[in-house]
């Protein structure tokens, strides 16, 4: 049975303009694991929507909002020395969208990026883009390229955004690319293992996913990196994208470190 967590819900608004890498020793970081941190963690950062409804504002400006939070969660990351952060953006669904929405969107991923590209690569992060990229606006591939481009030497945190992203669409890109190898002879169908599908996954190099964070109340995985969160622990809160602060971030960890992860075996030593 999957273990549904509601997280408790930390109000403090996240979008804090000064929030800078907390260090080891920040009173942010009290009462942490340190030997039981996830190493991958992803986010489903839902909510957006609701936020700006809550506000009495558009939705749109929740999504604009919303860029605040993931800078804050970004470098909290660095500070907890996670290996890699996914972070959901715009799912292979999101198109059903009204299109005034969807092009706020494009601009908005166009627009922070070139904003923080300095920063981010001054901050050691080595990003990457995952999902279908090529059906994306040509300046916005331009700009990902680019970024990608800056960031490869970096040895940081590995901090992938996943746009027109859905796993079952990678799987689909994953076997036709295998297909492809088998009907040219290169690959025997019986070579096909694990490792050979992780190869060809978007998210090649990266360890498992250990931690789905999902904002907003919703418990679902929205068709979010369904191979690489094969055994993920799962937590939910209720707290819209926003508002997800540092301390909720934090929250999780905590809650990440009590979970007793078995991967089908025994934990003799904990029951
Ligand atoms: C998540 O917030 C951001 C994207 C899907 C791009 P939503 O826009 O889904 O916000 P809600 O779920 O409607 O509140
Ligand atoms: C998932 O959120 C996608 C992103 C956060 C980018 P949605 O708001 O699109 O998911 P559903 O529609 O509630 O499943
Ligand atoms: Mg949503």
């Amino acid at each position: 049975m999957i273990k549904k967590i509601i997280g408790k819900a930390v109000t403090t608004f996240a979008g804090r303009e000064d929030f800078e890498i907390p260090q080891h020793d920040s009173p942010l970081f009290a009462g942490i694991d340190w030997e039981r941190l996830p190493r991958h963690v992803a986010v489903i950062m839902d909510g957006n929507g609701r936020w700006g409804k809550e506000q009495g504002v558009m939705r749109t400006a929740g999504h604009s909002a919303g860029v605040k939070t993931l800078k804050n969660i970004l470098k909290t990351a660095i500070g907890l020395n996670l290996d890699a952060l996914t972070v959901y953006a715009f799912s292979t669904e999101n198109w059903k969208r009204p299109e005034t929405e969807v092009n706020f969107l494009m601009n908005l991923f166009y627009d922070s990026l070139k904003r923080e590209l300095q920063e981010l690569h001054e901050d050691n992060v080595q990003i990457r883009f995952v999902g279908r990229l090529d059906k994306l606006p040509a300046s916005l591939q331009a700009q990902m390229r680019d970024a990608e481009e800056l960031m490869k030497n970096n040895t940081g945190v590995k901090f992938n955004v996943a746009i027109n992203y859905g796993g079952q669409d990678e799987l689909v890109r994953v076997m036709q690319k295998i297909a492809a190898d088998v009907q040219a002879g290169k690959v025997a169908p019986e070579a096909i293992d694990e490792a050979m599908i992780e190869q060809q996954l978007d998210t090649v190099g990266n360890l498992p996913v250990d931690l789905v964070i999902r904002t907003s109340g919703d418990m679902r995985l929205s068709n979010f990196l369904l191979w690489q969160s094969a055994y993920a622990e799962l937590y939910f809160t209720d707290v819209n994208w926003p508002e997800f602060s540092p301390e909720c971030f934090v929250e999780a960890m905590k809650d990440f470190a009590s979970r007793d992860r078995r991967f089908g075996g025994l934990n003799d030593n904990k029951k």
